[in-house]
């Protein structure tokens, strides 16, 4: 059996505070709502770490929780997962970081990141991570951008392959100053913040990914499109990758679990197309459940789901 890819994690965790709503109040307005609310694990470096986890990857996490309830759960929650968590470690001052989710009866998200103890992560606790030997670095810009800059850094000197999901937008983050990246993968307002074009038709994604492709140094850029798929670019063409036709419930953490899926499969296979395809099935299973945590997908999950949407 060829070995599991051991991929570092280097990224946030918090308490997802998830409330179900038809509709999200105006400014002034109080709503009374028929819907539900749950507190359950997410940020966007524990999901992408438990979804390659489930996948069957060997997954080494790096991250701060606070010294709280919260911060023991979700710890003990990983080891559960199978993941190492050696790096997770706890901050005395800083509350366990918080999302608030707001999900309305389309599927569709909007969050307010609470970074807390996310923000005590230090280079020396990344520096440390890296003596496991990884074959990636799997990484999220919901830490410090400082941290992320010299995660990468560390990875290129070790000859590590980087991954990134550039997600949420850090305003002044200087893309040039990244490092070598193997895969760079935007969702579709990051791709918009971060080069001003929409994408909306080819045409517009050749120009992001061109625009993207001449700030950084990287290997493939792969743009989330959401129910529409994926979109590689590898420096010379560029190729869609549709999805599968699902019924969203809850998108929260699709975005996580297809870079991490796209990561897994790529490590496995050196293939970036099969990667992508591997990738929407994740994506498209994570968003047709609730929850971050819950929706993810085992490998078995994965593999009965495209056998039985064959297209
Ligand atoms: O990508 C989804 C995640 O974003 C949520 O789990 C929330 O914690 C925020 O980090």
């Amino acid at each position: 059996m060829a070995p599991k890819p051991r991929i570092l994690a280097v990224g946030s965790t918090n308490i997802d505070f998830v409330a179900n709503v038809e509709r999200v109040p105006s400014a002034g307005e109080t709503l009374i709502s028929s819907g539900s609310y749950s507190f359950v694990p997410g940020g966007k470096g524990a999901n992408a770490a438990v979804a390659a986890a489930r996948l069957g990857a060997d997954v080494i996490f790096c991250a701060r929780v606070g010294n709280d309830t919260y911060g023991k759960m979700l710890k003990n929650t990983y080891e559960n997962e199978g993941i190492d968590t050696r790096y997770v470690t706890f901050d005395k001052e800083q509350s366990t970081g918080l999302a608030a989710i707001y999900v309305e009866s389309d599927g569709a998200n909007r969050i307010t990141v609470f970074p807390g103890a996310n923000h005590t992560l230090t280079e020396d606790m990344v520096e440390e991570a890296f003596t496991c030997y990884p074959d990636a670095l799997l990484i999220q810009f919901e830490i410090p951008k400082d941290i992320v800059y010299s995660s990468v850094k560390q990875a290129n000197a070790d000859g590590v392959p980087v991954f990134i999901d550039a997600g949420p937008i850090i305003p002044d983050l200087d893309l040039s100053a990244l490092g070598k990246i193997e895969i760079f993968s935007p969702n579709e307002s990051e791709a918009f913040a971060l080069t001003g074009i929409r994408p909306t038709d080819a045409e517009s994604y050749i120009r992001i990914c061109l625009d993207l492709y001449s700030r950084l140094d990287v290997k493939y850029i792969v743009l989330k499109l959401g129910d529409r798929g994926c979109y590689i670019y590898d420096g010379h063409l560029g190729e869609a990758v549709p999805s599968y036709n699902v019924c969203a419930v809850d998108t929260t953490a699709a975005g996580d679990a297809f870079t991490a899926a796209l990561t897994f499969e790529y490590l496995r296979s050196g293939s970036v197309r099969s990667a992508c395809r591997y990738a929407n099935a994740v994506g498209a299973l994570t968003v047709s459940k609730k929850g971050a945590f819950p929706s993810l997908p085992t490998e078995k999950q994965v593999l009965d789901f495209i056998k039985n949407n064959q297209n």
